[in-house]
């Protein structure tokens, strides 16, 4: 696990814009594409800006990047609090990535569960084509996180049944008391974020010392139970913090 802590939002959104187009063109040059969830909340906004300004806008491979959802609250896509609309007023609707390159959880389908079915058939097709056999999880080049001040990550919830499912790639989900948005949600679940090529955690630490004490604090440390704790990537975990609020 390794840990770089920025002094400011500017730093750290600059540094993990850098960090994503490595990743991006190492992505390239092995396999001809990259594949990366995005995570919703406030924290990757300014990092999202930085993806539609120089150097990075002109420097990423659009064209060979598809964009999925670590997960997505239900709800329409230019309401307020989706995870997509964020990202695509912060850089898609800035950059040319071809739309079928977009790969956005469906929120116009009857329910989050039905949802999160077609999430996987679309994660299943892009990642073991038309096969109709559910595969391995899905190795997807980058997924980015964030976590809440009790220890969730995506939209997997402490003490959540999610947190055991080993087979379903992605389900829905709904936030405890006292966690906001209190939305339904569709999330990627654990085989999907641990057989990532890498996880990159992005976070401030204000208002969350605690909670990123123990989920730092590693496997056998306190916070060993918490769903920020429970990733553990077959490839590279990172984590980016700011001391920003
Ligand atoms: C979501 C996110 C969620 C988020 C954390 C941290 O859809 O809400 O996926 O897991 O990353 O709650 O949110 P902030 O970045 O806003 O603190």
């Amino acid at each position: 696990m390794r840990i770089e802590r920025f002094p400011n939002k500017e730093a750290f959104s600059r540094a993990a814009a850098r960090f994503v187009l490595g990743k991006a063109r190492r992505a390239v040059g092995r396999s001809g594409r990259f594949a990366v969830a995005l995570s919703g909340g406030k924290t990757p906004r300014p990092v999202y800006e930085q993806l539609a300004l120089p150097p990075f806008r002109d420097a990423m491979p659009w064209e060979r990047v598809h964009l999925f959802w670590s997960d997505e609250r239900w709800v329409p896509r230019q309401h307020p609090e989706s995870n997509f609309g964020m990202a695509f007023e912060t850089f898609i609707s800035q950059v040319p990535i071809p739309a079928q390159n977009v790969h956005p959880v469906p929120v116009d389908v009857e329910s989050p569960q039905e949802a999160a079915t077609q999430y996987e058939d679309t994660l299943q097709a892009f990642c073991h084509g038309e096969d109709p056999k559910r595969r391995t999880p899905p190795a997807l080049d980058l997924i980015l996180l964030g976590v809440g001040a009790d220890g969730h990550t995506a939209s997997l919830f402490p003490g959540s049944p999610l947190l055991e499912e080993r087979s379903r790639w992605a389900a829905a989900a709904f936030p405890p008391q006292g966690i906001s948005p209190a939305i339904s949600r569709v999330t990627l679940t654990l085989p999907v974020i641990n057989a990532a090529r890498c996880v990159l955690f992005l976070a401030s630490v204000a208002g969350k010392q605690e909670i990123l004490r123990r989920v730092l604090d590693g496997p056998g440390g306190p916070g060993h139970s918490l769903p920020a704790s429970m990733v553990r990537p077959q490839g590279q975990l990172v984590w980016f913090l700011h001391d920003e609020y």
